[in-house]
């Protein structure tokens, strides 16, 4: 890699960025990519003046995600009230902040979309300001600025240089990268670093089992849960390393990936990322594979096919008799029903430190899903974590890994 990671720090972040009306509502564009490659999942409010210079179909084009305007769509409020926006957002991030966004946002104001959230929120606020030079150095302006970092908000910019009018002096909004820049900081600040100095070997994603050059065995785990694990770990300062099965996600910021296909081979990968201090084994490994794959497509032929099925090595169960060199060795499981007697009994047979539980086949949850809910078991305790985004899952369960670390 060439060079540190500005990046890191915002993968798996939730940011709500508001765009106020400035001709440099344009670079918030390029943002919003740069926020995305990132890592961050990315949320767009536009105030009125800001639907003058950028289309919301531009913003939602780039941020994936439906651009929000007004308070009063009754279609978007229905998906996700302005409230639940503001809880969301890890962060807000307000680019361009114009001298009326930032006098409205120092006086509390809530009389459109953009300024109820940030009223709303309790997420850290960022502020890249944009403005002519002298609307920026108006005592005005300068005592909103005042009152808004008293409260604790950041302030990224604005730079000096040429302005749109011609003129040139302070009011120029910090480039993208900049605030990329000014944002991972903040985010890697907020983050403990209570990993640091570790290993981590995450496993994540199904396994394909090849029956012969066309047709395999899978399973319908989609790696989301394993790939936030990986990234949560990463900001917290361990050395990840993320051996992924066969799905389409983005590497987290930070994170060591090594793409696998089969059970086999994430066997190999795993054993071949060890030693490590933590082992979490999100990955739903196909217990059965093809004794030989068939060297051509198999033909129908006969009324029925029976396959010749043999066991795959317990990766899981195989890191855990590690003991000596593991600190913690955590396993999921997926069950339709006893989830906890289940759960218990594959804790104690696999030996290991950690079990975390969810059930699958239920709507909203499960495999596929963004959101889940989910009960971790250890020895003497258990933790039940209540639906919410993987994402946000994945941050609670390290909290409570680092907690048995110290245990
Ligand atoms: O026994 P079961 O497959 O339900 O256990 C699930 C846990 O075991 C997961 O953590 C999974 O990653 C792990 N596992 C494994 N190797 C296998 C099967 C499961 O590591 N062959």
């Amino acid at each position: 890699m060439s060079g540190p990671d500005k990046t890191q720090g915002l993968a798996g972040q939730r940011l709500l960025l508001c765009v106020g009306g400035g001709i440099a509502a344009y670079k918030a564009l390029e943002l919003v990519r740069r926020l995305r490659d990132g890592g961050a999942e990315v949320q767009v409010a536009m105030t009125a003046g800001a639907q003058h210079f950028v289309t919301p179909l531009s913003f939602q084009a780039l941020s994936g995600q439906p651009t929000r305007t007004t308070l009063w769509d009754s279609a978007a409020e229905q998906a996700m009230g302005h409230i639940e926006l503001a809880r969301w957002a890890d962060r807000v991030i307000v680019a361009p902040a114009t001298a009326d966004l930032m006098a409205r946002l120092a006086h509390g104001l809530a009389d459109d979309l953009v300024t109820t959230l940030c009223l709303a929120t309790t997420a850290p606020i960022m502020l890249a300001p944009a403005m002519n030079h002298r609307m920026w150095q108006h005592p005005a302006t300068q005592a909103n600025l005042a009152t808004l970092r008293a409260r604790g908000v950041q302030v990224v910019g604005p730079n000096d240089g040429p302005l749109a009018e011609g003129e040139s002096g302070p009011g120029r909004l910090a480039e993208p990268h900049e605030i990329v820049a000014a944002l991972a900081g903040q985010a890697a600040a907020q983050v403990p670093q209570d990993l640091a100095g570790l290993k981590v070997v995450v496993s994540a994603g199904p396994t394909y089992e090849d029956l012969d050059p066309v047709r395999y065995l899978g399973n319908r785990s989609s790696g989301k849960m394993g790939f936030a694990v990986a990234a949560s770990a990463a900001r917290r300062g361990a050395r990840v390393t993320l051996v992924a099965g066969p799905v389409q996600l983005p590497t987290p910021a930070g994170v060591d990936r090594v793409d696998v296909r089969s059970a086999a081979q994430m066997h190999a990968a795993v054993f071949a990322a060890l030693p490590a201090d933590i082992y979490i084994g999100a990955a739903a490994v196909a217990d059965y594979t093809p004794r030989e794959p068939a060297a051509n497509k198999i033909k129908k032929s006969s009324e029925s096919l029976a396959l010749d099925l043999v066991r795959t090595p317990d990766i899981l169960a195989e890191v855990a008799a590690q003991t000596q060199a593991l600190k913690l060795v955590v396993g999921f499981a997926a069950e339709t029903n006893n989830v906890a007697e289940y759960a218990r009994r594959k804790l104690e047979a696999k030996r290991l430190d950690m079990i975390v539980a969810n059930r699958v086949g239920i709507a909203d949850g499960g495999f596929e899903s963004d959101q889940n809910a989910m009960t971790a078991y250890w020895k003497d305790g258990e933790r039940s974590f209540a639906s919410a985004p993987k994402t946000r899952l994945a941050d609670d369960l390290m909290d409570l890994i680092v907690e048995r670390l110290d245990a």
